[in-house]
């Protein structure tokens, strides 16, 4: 491993000056991306193993089956955020390694597994963010109809009180479910996710059963883990039209009200945007009684994951309205673009319309291409680049009144990042995935040095709002 002494990409720039102090500067991760360890204690099988051992689904044929092995080497690994000087640790519980069968009988070796990690944690001085679905359902649940069956709900809820009742005293913040609209969309709508199913209809029912598992999700947390706050991680784009005409407007009001209005306007608002609705037709989910109350429950915070914009103009049909891609952008190496820009008018934009109590940026980083050289130090000036850019854009958000109060940095390590198996590096840390080797890249001594010099305190008071 390379020395923690060795070269900081340290840009000179008072960034750190836009922050108030107690801001949580964090790192995030989801169980199948890094645990590995797919057999160990028990733990049952998940819709991703399923998926990943179908042929053609994930590049290579690779899956999570060893990853990052974090589930053997999270003392290490500890260590290192440490080193970082994270104030907070990002990461999933795996349903399938908690309650195999989905239902039912616990794994003891499971949950003491997530006992021990939260404890490293506590002892470190890292604070535990603990997100509850991250994307690996219990392949026998996908068996018995997934997420686009009512039932899963009432098995998700069993499976949080499970969580809530044993790490309830000493996790802080819960995160009940990651991006709906992705694991929806993707796992049930286009079907490049697990499980891999392809149906605007079930995709739609999918997504609206995760929120009200997630609406009942937050009273188990009351209930079991009271002094602790409550959210969820909703993936977001600001929509920009690429010039202006009612047509292009239309177009990204569409675009909008499917990505980000269909999940803000239930949970802050308690019904679903009616040009949406109207628009899905037929495919619009069935809403029973009482479901659009579960899903308001109030919450603590509002988690915002984002990476890129997307830029839209009418395309021959309303339904299909087409993404702008200008080859003079920059993007990284997932075809994303950087805009950092996208994420303060995406904040402003969240803060005027909604109010959430409470704003982290649950997820933010960008994929390179790295590689470690002979020296053995893997640098990486475009991730520090891009990091540097969107946490100046949350900063200038916060001067401004919109209260953010923390930001997970994704990812903490290089990990499988599902369809596209190990081509995409995602992390402050690289992993050699032959010999599992961690090597700080230049952008965790950047983002290390960040963090301290927020602590120093030269930190500037915020306006209220
Ligand atoms: C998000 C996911 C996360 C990771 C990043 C790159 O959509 O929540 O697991 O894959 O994208």
């Amino acid at each position: 491993m390379a020395s923690l002494a060795a070269t900081s990409e340290s840009v000179q720039r008072p960034l750190e000056r836009l922050f108030p102090s107690g801001f949580i500067w964090g790192a995030a991760t989801a169980a199948y991306q890094i645990e590995g360890a797919v057999d160990a204690g028990g733990r049952g099988e998940s819709i991703w193993d399923r998926f990943s051992a179908t042929p053609g689904k994930v590049r290579n044929g690779e899956s999570g089956a060893i990853a990052c092995d974090f589930y053997n080497r999270y003392p290490d690994d500890i260590r290192l955020m440490r080193d970082l000087g994270l104030d907070a640790f990002r990461f999933s519980i795996a349903w399938p390694r908690v309650i195999p069968n989905g239902r039912g009988a616990v794994s003891a070796e499971g949950l003491d597994f997530y006992d021990r990690l939260v404890d490293e944690l506590l002892a470190n001085g890292v604070t535990p963010f603990a997100t509850l679905y991250h994307w690996d359902l219990p392949q026998v649940l996908e068996d018995s109809g997934g997420w686009p069956a009512r039932e899963t709900i009432d098995a998700f809820v069993e499976y949080v009180e499970v969580v809530a009742h044993r790490l309830g005293d000493r996790v802080p913040y819960w995160i009940t479910h990651n991006e709906p609209w992705v694991a929806a969309s993707h796992g049930y709508g286009s079907g490049v996710h697990a499980p891999g199913r392809s149906s605007r209809a079930e995709a739609f029912a999918a997504a609206h059963h995760m929120l009200v598992s997630h609406g009942h999700a937050v009273e188990v947390l009351r209930r079991e883990s009271p002094e602790a706050q409550v959210g969820i991680a909703l993936s977001m784009c600001p929509v920009y039209e690429a010039s202006p005409s009612e047509g292009n407007r239309a177009a990204a009001r569409i675009v909008d009200g499917l990505g980000n209005r269909w999940f803000l306007d239930p949970i802050f608002r308690g019904s679903y945007p009616e040009d949406i609705v109207a628009f899905l037709g037929e495919d619009a989910p069935t809403v029973e009684p009482g479901d659009l109350d579960a899903i308001a429950a109030p919450i603590d915070f509002l988690g915002i994951n984002n990476y890129f914009r997307e830029v839209v103009e009418a395309g021959e049909t309303p339904e299909h309205p087409h993404i702008v891609r200008d080859a003079s952008w920059d993007f990284t190496d997932m075809g994303w673009e950087i805009y950092p820009d996208g994420l303060f008018d995406l904040l402003q934009r969240v803060h005027d319309d909604y109010t959430p109590p409470s704003i982290y940026i649950t997820e933010n980083g960008a994929a390179f291409a790295d590689n470690r050289a002979h020296d053995g130090a893997v640098r990486d000036p475009e991730r520090t680049r891009y990091l540097e850019g969107y946490i100046e854009a949350v900063g200038r958000a916060i001067q401004s009144g919109v209260p953010v109060d923390g930001y997970f940095a994704w990812s903490f390590l290089d990990n499988f990042e599902w369809a596209y198996g190990y081509a995409k590096r995602f992390g402050l840390v690289h992993v050699d995935f032959h010999t599992l080797e961690r090597t700080p890249k230049g952008s965790f001594y950047w983002y290390r040095d960040l963090i301290a010099r927020s602590r120093a305190g030269d930190a500037v008071p915020i306006p209220q709002p």
